[in-house]
């Protein structure tokens, strides 16, 4: 295998184990070389339908017949217990035991979901992670967390629960939809945004859409080496990890209110908002600022929303699973590189910040 391969440590109650991951061209399918399949009883391959319309050969070429295959519909409408509840029944009346492996062969959703359903089933089995969109291979994919969507709010029911390995193949980055795949930046930015000005301004010095599948890769592999080394550090999110979540508080809240744009899209618009309310209460300066929104818009993301969700934003941001007493925490932007969090802000900022985000 060749490189980039990285790697992160991820720690699991009681013990600490390193999570591989490996990203680049081709690496779907040298998927037996990593994952010691010998030692399970049974395979689930859980795939994303759109994912199928373009890889169910290759995939059945690499899995082989002994697998047992479940096509998911993609979208967040479909990120519910439901579909929890199919993985589960497909489990169950497989005779899957402890012993069984999942593989999650999709974007966020199907990640998300499928791992959460193999780290409940019977206690917990193995899985692996093949995100096929550069938003899953960026951030969904990574990390370990799991998770639905319940009562029309963000992923409020999960687990924490790490991989056997994560399998990033940029191949399957060239089947996705322009707008699928524009929306993954969105998380490689809010990366350089939190924790590394210099990759920020690489970002905004060339046409990032446009790099090829070696490029592509290496870029992964920044964007995940900061990622992992945040999660290394905090893995069930009790302070750095908060960092992650720069632009969700208000992202999350525009993804759940308007139901059409994608995660990234909403992300982009969310970190514009939290950036904006750095620049008016802090030190964030209007020249970074204005970096920061031409970026997101050279990267074909949007940067407002239409006005008439803005009550229902401003109602799901007080939902938001970082609030504590219904106080919204945020993750406060210092400069290009630097975040502060558990921040809370005056009434008046946070208005602002929505005002500007909306059209
Ligand atoms: N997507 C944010 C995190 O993994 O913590």
């Amino acid at each position: 295998m060749k490189n980039p391969k990285e790697h992160i440590t991820f720690s699991v109650p009681g013990k600490k184990r390193s999570v591989p991951i490996f990203i680049g061209k081709g690496v779907f399918e040298k998927i037996s070389s990593i994952v010691p399949f010998t030692k399970y009883s049974s395979v689930l391959a859980i795939v994303d339908e759109n994912v199928s319309q373009y890889w169910s050969e290759q995939i059945y070429k690499v899995l082989g017949k002994d697998a047992c295959y479940l096509a998911i519909p993609p979208g967040e409408k479909n990120k519910t217990l439901s579909t929890v509840e199919k993985i589960w029944t497909t489990l169950s009346e497989n005779g899957f035991d402890r012993k069984s492996l999942v593989i999650n062969i999709g974007g966020g959703m199907v990640c998300d979901v499928g791992a959460f359903a193999a780290s409940t089933y019977m206690r917990g089995i193995d899985f692996v992670q093949v995100p096929t969109t550069l938003l899953a291979q960026a951030d969904a994919a990574i990390g370990g967390k799991t998770g639905f969507n319940f009562n029309q709010l963000k992923n409020t029911i999960g687990t924490f629960s790490a991989p056997v390995a994560v399998i990033s193949d940029t191949s399957f980055l060239w089947t996705l939809r322009k707008r699928e795949y524009h929306s993954g930046f969105a998380e490689i930015i809010k990366h350089a945004l939190i924790a590394d000005e210099k990759l920020f301004d690489s970002l905004s010095g060339k046409d990032i859409t446009s790099l090829g599948n070696k490029k592509i890769a290496e870029l992964l592999s920044q964007s995940t080496n900061i990622k992992c080394s945040i999660v290394e550090k905090d893995p069930f999110e009790k302070k750095e990890r908060k960092m992650l979540n720069f632009g969700h508080t208000v992202g999350h809240a525009v993804e759940m209110s308007c139901q059409t744009l994608l995660h990234g899209e909403a992300v982009a618009i969310g970190m514009i908002a939290e950036a904006k309310m750095s620049l008016l209460s802090g030190d964030l300066v209007e020249k970074k600022f204005k970096k920061i929104e031409n970026l997101i818009l050279k990267t074909g993301l949007p940067n407002k929303v239409d006005a008439t969700y803005k009550k229902q934003i401003a109602q799901k941001m007080l939902f938001d699973k970082k609030n504590i007493n219904k106080q919204i925490k945020w993750v406060f932007l210092e400069d290009i590189g630097k975040v502060k969090v558990d921040v809370t802000l005056p009434e008046e900022i946070i208005e602002q910040g929505l005002n500007y985000i909306v059209k």
